[in-house]
């Protein structure tokens, strides 16, 4: 059964497509990002565009989880959690591009960075999978819930992987 239709919706590209996509994209800003970190107005715009994408794709999935869990604790229904994460879509992608956007005028990340940032964008595309899986059940089944549960701490770990060895770097100076 299909609980929840927010919007109009296109048949998404086949996951391993997306998967590739990302991979691609990561390793295109890797490769144009410099070795050294820039200074000056070009340094501090991309800053900040780096940190309101944070915000922006990071505050989306910390929505979607804290609904998870208010749904675990039996305080939401799971139509309102499918419905929050289908709404975080958007903002969470579009972080997560403004990330590697302004990552490219920061300079080359260390090495365990670029990885959790890997690991943030080809987990994003599973979670999103997992999404459209789980939208077809009214009563999601025990081993669907586990694989969201893996991806959702994934997610959490790589993000804030990202944030604190982003924030180490800033402050290496
Ligand atoms: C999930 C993706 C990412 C997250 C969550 C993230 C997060 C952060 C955060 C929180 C900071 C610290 C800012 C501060 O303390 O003022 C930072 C700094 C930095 N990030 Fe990222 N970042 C991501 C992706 C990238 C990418 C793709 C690149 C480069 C290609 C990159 C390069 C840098 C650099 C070089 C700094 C240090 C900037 C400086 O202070 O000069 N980041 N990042």
């Amino acid at each position: 059964m299909v609980v929840v239709a927010a919007g109009r919706h296109r048949r998404p590209a086949p996951l391993a497509w997306q998967a590739a996509a990302v991979v691609v994209c990561w390793l295109a800003v890797l490769a144009v990002s410099s070795y050294r970190r820039p200074a000056g107005a070009v340094h501090d715009a991309a800053l900040l565009l780096h940190l309101a994408s944070v915000v922006i794709g990071f505050g989306a999935v910390l929505m979607v989880d804290w609904f998870g869990l208010l749904w675990l604790a039996g305080r939401r229904g799971f139509a309102d959690v499918l419905r929050t994460a289908h709404g975080a879509h958007v903002p969470t992608w579009l972080g997560f591009a403004g990330l590697l956007a302004s990552g490219v005028f920061l300079g080359l990340p260390a090495g365990p960075k670029s990885l959790a940032v890997l690991v943030v964008g080809v987990n994003g595309v599973y979670a999103g999978a997992l999404l459209r899986e789980l939208s077809r059940h009214a009563v999601p089944p025990a081993p669907l819930l586990i694989r969201c549960a893996v991806a959702t701490l994934i997610s959490q770990g790589a993000w804030w992987t990202a944030v604190v060895l982003g924030h180490l770097t800033s402050r290496g100076g």
